[in-house]
């Protein structure tokens, strides 16, 4: 481990001018036809992130997205939309393979794309569909790789299972590799080979570029593989040799929709690890859903059966009860939320509570030590410090002030069919139970309005709004209607 941390550091403190020596290539043209999905299979997500950005994101820690070229073909207009959607990969170049021939096609579209020009002297190749490969791995290749003055140098593993996977056929000494044959080309007794080939590898650019037309697709699979290239270089006496990675499951490949449950799995537990290592409290891990970009502070809980997605950040010594969702949220210190909330895209100050059963939709900004009640719901909604809406409310395009007391069943009539309306809601302000507040409308700092009243005229600082109709007593009125119906009836 220390030396794999010692490589990198030496890598990272690499020249700019030794990265240009590197570009990266990532297969990404395959349509996926095993997950039987109408989406391209690199933008199925594991861990909350796409297959393809997982890839990226690895690359980017090795070169600058100009030397990174991604290879499109199904669905490409799509999946070219989601990279360029993420700043950070702005300049990464696309190169189409109109019709999916094989992983050595798509190494030729590469060829042709580079005609021309001068291509960096390595080319690193990742496949779009083995995300979790990490930046320390890409690293030590890249140095085994000059190391050994390779002509090809293929990252492999030993899984558990190796079916479905090319196996490497070392030369007799078992030092360099001979081959790699795919699964369904294996002999019989190639098939006990238990390395596999990860789909990754480092090519001396001009040894790959000279071996490509030399391909055939006379296999079953009836494809051009790029496989076929380490027999073609050892035939003509170049050096292909194998690194084994030292964690299987960052080369396991998601070809099914299994596999990639499995990845999923895989990443969210060490995102658990990672969190848990930093002083938060995961009960029941395995139930728990986590995105990778997940930030939380120490001595926060997690209950078990929660889910916490994209960009969130959850500060120290918050509890998340079971059954909430959190996505792309920042909550502070101390917050409460109780169980079965959904929280999208909004703030919640230090100390608030929320929930049980609150939605806080997006714009949502819940103030410092501010409550959220049972079933209440608040869309771009600024909820100030200390104030409470307990039970059974809608706020929606609202602006409420420190101090406020949002009776029960309140609701901010925002929409009038066409347009939204904001209503304000001063300071201190008491607003009685059941009241509807027809936007536009204001109530002024300290304000009253009495319970189940409409309003929809301004209410001045300090006044009492009662809009609704005055109560009627009629003395014994229940008493006489009764004996005239038991009359009626006898
Ligand atoms: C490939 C390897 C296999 C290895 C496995 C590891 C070949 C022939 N076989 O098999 O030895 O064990 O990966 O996961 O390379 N792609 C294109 N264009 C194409 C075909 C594929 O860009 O025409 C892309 C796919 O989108 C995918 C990657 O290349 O990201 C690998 O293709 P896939 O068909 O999944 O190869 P495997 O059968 O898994
Ligand atoms: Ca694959």
């Amino acid at each position: 481990m220390e030396r794999t941390r010692e490589n990198i550091r030496r890598i990272c403190l690499d020249t700019q001018a030794e990265k240009a020596q590197f570009g990266i290539v990532i297969m990404a043209a395959g349509k996926g036809t095993r997950l039987k999905s109408a989406r391209p299979k690199v933008l199925h997500q594991v861990g909350g992130k796409a297959l393809l950005l997982h890839v990226i994101d690895a690359a980017l820690t090795a070169v600058p997205a100009s030397a990174i070229t991604v290879v499109i073909g199904h669905q490409s207009e799509m999946v070219r939309a989601a990279v360029e959607a993420i700043p950070h990969n702005a300049g990464i170049r696309f190169v189409e393979q109109t019709e999916q021939r094989g992983t050595g096609h798509a190494l030729q579209q590469v060829k042709t794309a580079f005609a021309g020009t001068t291509p960096p002297e390595h080319l690193l190749v990742l496949s779009g569909d083995v995300p979790l490969i990490r930046p320390e791995t890409i690293a030590q290749m890249r140095a085994f790789h000059l190391e050994k003055h390779a002509d090809m140098t293929i990252l492999t593993a030993f899984p558990t299972d190796a079916t479905g996977y090319g196996r490497i056929v070392r030369k007799q000494d078992g030092s360099e590799v001979f081959a790699i044959v795919e699964q369904k080309s294996l002999s019989a007794e190639q098939l006990s080979i238990q390395e596999i080939n990860s789909g990754i590898y480092v090519f001396r650019t001009a040894a790959l570029f000279s071996h490509l037309d030399e391909l055939n697709a006379n296999n079953s699979a009836g494809e051009f593989y790029l496989t076929d290239v380490a027999g073609l270089m050892v035939a003509a006496g170049e050096r292909v040799v194998a690194l084994a990675a030292e964690n299987v499951d960052e080369v396991l490949g998601a070809n099914t929709i299994a596999e990639m449950m499995h990845l999923d799995a895989a990443l969210r537990l060490s995102t658990t690890k990672r969190l848990m290592a930093a002083g938060v409290t995961i009960f029941r891990p395995d139930t728990c859903v986590i995105d990778e970009a997940v930030e939380i502070g120490p001595d926060t809980v997690l209950e078990p059966f929660t889910q916490v997605l994209g960009e969130t950040s959850i500060g120290s010594n918050c509890r998340i009860r079971s059954f909430s969702v959190i996505q792309n949220s920042t909550l502070g210190d101390n917050v409460l939320v109780r169980n079965g909330c959904i929280l999208d895209s909004a703030t919640v100050e230090n100390g608030a509570f929320v929930g049980p059963y609150a939605h806080l939709r997006p714009g949502s900004e819940i103030g410092e030590e501010a409550h959220v009640g049972n079933f209440v719901e608040t869309k771009k909604v600024k909820l100030g410090k200390k104030s409470k809406a307990n039970h059974l409310t809608y706020l929606g395009d609202a602006e409420v002030g420190n101090g406020v007391n949002i009776g029960a069943g309140v609701i901010t009539c925002n929409y009038d069919g066409v347009n939204k309306h904001l209503t304000r809601i001063g300071d201190g302000v008491f607003v009685g139970s059941d009241s509807t507040l027809v936007a536009p409308v204001a109530i002024g700092d300290g304000g009253y309005v009495a319970a189940g009243s409409c309003v929809t005229e301004d209410v001045p600082a300090d006044a009492l709004a009662v809009a609704r109709s005055r109560q009627m007593t009629k003395e014994g009125w229940a008493a006489t209607k009764r004996e005239k119906l038991r009359r009626a009836n006898s």
